[in-house]
C-alpha cells in the first residue's frame, strides 16, 4: 500500500518536477505536426519500413550503410500505373497523420496514387550515426538527402508494380527546398513536385524574418496591439538598468533566476524567449489566431503592465504550468543542444553549414528592433560551442554562399515545381513569393496564410485563397499526371 502510494506520488508529482526548468528552442527548427484530427479509433493504413541506403552516395570507395525509414500508404493505390506520392520528411520525425489527411492526401485519393512518407538522415530514427559529433555528422547535407531521396525512388521503380508509376513530390519548409532542388538535379525521377514555404535563399543573417512577424501581427491584430508589444519590449530593456527593474523583469517573465545582465549571449537568449514566441505563434496562425491573442493583450488576461503582458503571453502560449519557470542561462542553452543524438542538434548543425537562417533583429522600426542581442555573433557562437571552434561567422557565411551557388539562390530554374508562399508566413522572405519560377512552375502567394499552410486538410477558419491555392496544385499535379 505504501508502495503504491509512493508510486502514486511519483508519477503524480514528476510531471511537475519535469516541467519546473523549462528551456526554450529558436523557431529555425520546423516541426510539423500533424495535420488535423485523424481519427485515432480507426486502424490505420499506414506502415512502417526501413531501407538499406547508402551513408555516403558520392564516395563509391565508402561502402558503409544506414537504415532509413520511410512510412507508406496504399490505400487508394489503384495498380500498375498509378502514381507514387512522396512526401518528402525535413528536419523531423516522421507521423502516420501525414498519409492520413491534408493536401496530398487528397491528391493520392484523387488520383489513386501511392503514398509515402521518408524520413531525413539523421533525423528521427534514421540515424547514420549514434552520435552527433562533427565528425559523425559530415554526411549530413541536403546534397547526400536528395541522393537518399534518389535511391529510394530507384528502388521502387524497379518493382514492376512501380515501373510506370509517375512520381510527385510534396514537401513543406525545408523540405519544399529539397522538392525544388530534387527536380533540378534529378529531374528524370519525379515528373513533378509542390513545394510549400521553401526558403531556397540561404542567409545567415536574416533580418526580414522578424519583420514578417511585425508585419503579421499589424496585419491580423492592429495599431493597438503593436503599440502595446513595442512598450512591453521597451520597458523590459528599461528594466535591466536598475536592481529593483531587473527583479520585476525576472518576475514578470517567471524566469528562474537572475539573467547574467554583462554576457551578451545570455541576453540574446533571454531575447529569444520573447521574439521565438511571437515568431511561433506567427508560423502556426491561421486566420484569427493573431486577432485572438492581440484582443487577450488588450485586457488584461496576460497581466497589467506592458511587460507583465509578455511574460503572460510567454508563459500561455508555451504553456509553461503554475509552477514552471524559464531556464534562461546560457549554459543551459547550449547543454540542450550537447546531447549525443537530437533532431535540434542536427538542425543546428545545417545552419551552421548550409543555410544560417538566423532570426536576428531588424532596424526597420519594428518592435524587436531593440533586441539586438540577436546578432549573427549570438547565433553563431552556438556552432562553435556545439561543434567546433573552426565553425565562425565567416566559415558560416561561405556555407551559406555554396548552397546558393549550387542551386541558383532566387533563380533555381525548375520546370513542373508548384510554389507556394504565405504573406504572414515570415520564412517567405527567402523564397520566391512574387514571380513565377517559370512557365510551367506557378508561383501562389496567399494573403493572411502562414506556414506550410497549404499541406494542411481544409479547416473552416480556411479564406477561399487558401483553399484556391490549395485546389490549383491539385489540379496542376493532376494535369500533369494525365499528360
Ligand atoms: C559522443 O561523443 C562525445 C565526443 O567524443 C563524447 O564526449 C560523448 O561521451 C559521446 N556520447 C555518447 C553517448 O557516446
Ligand atoms: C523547362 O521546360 C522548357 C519547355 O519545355 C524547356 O525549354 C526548358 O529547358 C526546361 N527547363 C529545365 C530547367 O529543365
Amino acid at each position: 500500500m505504501v508502495l503504491l502510494w509512493i508510486l502514486f506520488m511519483a508519477l503524480y508529482m514528476s510531471p511537475a518536477i519535469l516541467a519546473q526548468r523549462r528551456v526554450v528552442e529558436p523557431p529555425i527548427r520546423v516541426d510539423l505536426s500533424s495535420p488535423g484530427d485523424v481519427q485515432p479509433l480507426t486502424t490505420s493504413n499506414v506502415k512502417t519500413d526501413w531501407i538499406t541506403m547508402p551513408i555516403d552516395h558520392f564516395d563509391p570507395q565508402n561502402t558503409d550503410t544506414y537504415q532509413m525509414r520511410f512510412m507508406f500508404n496504399d490505400e487508394f493505390f489503384g495498380g500498375p500505373g498509378s502514381p507514387i506520392f512522396i512526401l518528402v520528411g525535413g528536419e523531423w520525425d516522421i507521423v502516420e497523420g501525414w498519409l492520413q489527411a491534408g493536401n496530398m492526401f487528397e491528391l493520392a485519393r484523387e488520383n489513386q496514387g501511392y503514398q509515402f512518407y521518408t524520413e531525413h538522415r539523421y533525423y528521427g530514427r534514421s540515424l547514420p550515426y549514434s552520435n552527433f559529433t562533427a565528425e559523425n555528422l559530415r554526411f549530413l547535407n541536403v546534397d547526400q538527402a536528395l541522393a537518399d531521396l534518389a535511391y529510394f525512388i530507384n528502388e521502387f521503380k524497379a518493382q514492376p508494380v512501380f515501373q510506370n508509376s509517375k512520381v510527385i513530390l510534396y514537401g513543406g519548409s525545408y523540405a519544399a527546398n529539397m522538392v525544388l532542388w530534387f527536380k533540378q538535379r534529378y529531374p528524370h525521377l519525379a515528373i513533378g513536385g509542390v513545394a510549400s514555404s521553401g526558403p531556397i535563399l540561404a542567409k545567415v543573417d536574416f533580418t526580414g524574418y522578424l519583420e514578417v512577424v511585425h508585419e503579421a501581427f499589424l496585419s491580423e491584430g492592429g495599431e493597438q496591439c503593436i503599440a502595446t508589444i513595442r512598450q512591453g519590449i521597451s520597458d523590459t530593456i528599461t528594466a535591466m538598468n536598475t536592481e529593483e527593474g531587473r527583479r520585476n523583469l525576472e518576475r514578470s517573465y517567471r524566469l528562474c533566476g537572475p539573467l547574467d545582465y554583462e554576457n551578451n549571449y545570455e541576453l540574446g537568449y533571454f531575447s529569444g524567449l520573447i521574439s521565438w514566441s511571437f515568431s511561433s505563434s506567427v508560423q502556426t496562425a491561421r486566420p484569427g489566431t493573431l486577432r485572438t491573442i492581440c484582443d487577450d493583450f488588450s485586457t488584461d488576461f496576460y497581466g497589467v503592465t506592458p511587460m507583465e503582458k509578455i511574460g503572460g503571453y510567454i508563459a500561455h502560449s508555451r504553456r509553461l504550468d503554475e509552477t514552471g519557470c524559464w531556464d534562461i542561462n546560457y549554459q543551459t542553452y547550449i547543454d540542450f543542444y550537447q546531447v549525443a543524438v537530437s533532431n535540434s542538434r542536427a538542425w543546428y548543425y545545417q545552419t551552421c553549414t548550409e543555410y544560417g537562417y538566423y532570426q536576428t533583429a531588424p532596424s526597420t522600426g519594428t518592435v524587436f528592433d531593440r533586441l539586438r542581442w540577436l546578432s549573427v555573433a549570438f547565433y553563431v557562437d552556438m556552432c562553435k560551442q556545439i561543434f567546433d571552434e573552426r565553425f565562425d561567422e565567416a566559415f558560416v557565411y561561405t556555407a551559406a554562399e555554396r548552397v546558393n551557388r549550387v542551386f541558383g539562390g532566387l533563380e533555381p530554374r525548375v520546370n513542373n515545381t508548384i510554389n507556394i508562399h504565405g504573406i504572414i508566413d515570415p520564412w517567405h522572405a527567402l523564397g520566391v513569393y512574387d514571380t513565377d519560377l517559370s512557365e510551367t512552375s506557378p508561383t501562389h502567394t496567399v494573403p493572411r496564410a502562414s506556414h506550410c499552410f497549404d499541406m494542411q486538410r481544409w479547416l473552416p477558419t480556411d479564406t477561399i485563397r487558401m483553399t484556391n491555392a490549395q485546389q490549383a496544385a491539385r489540379r496542376l499535379v493532376a494535369m500533369w499526371l494525365n499528360s
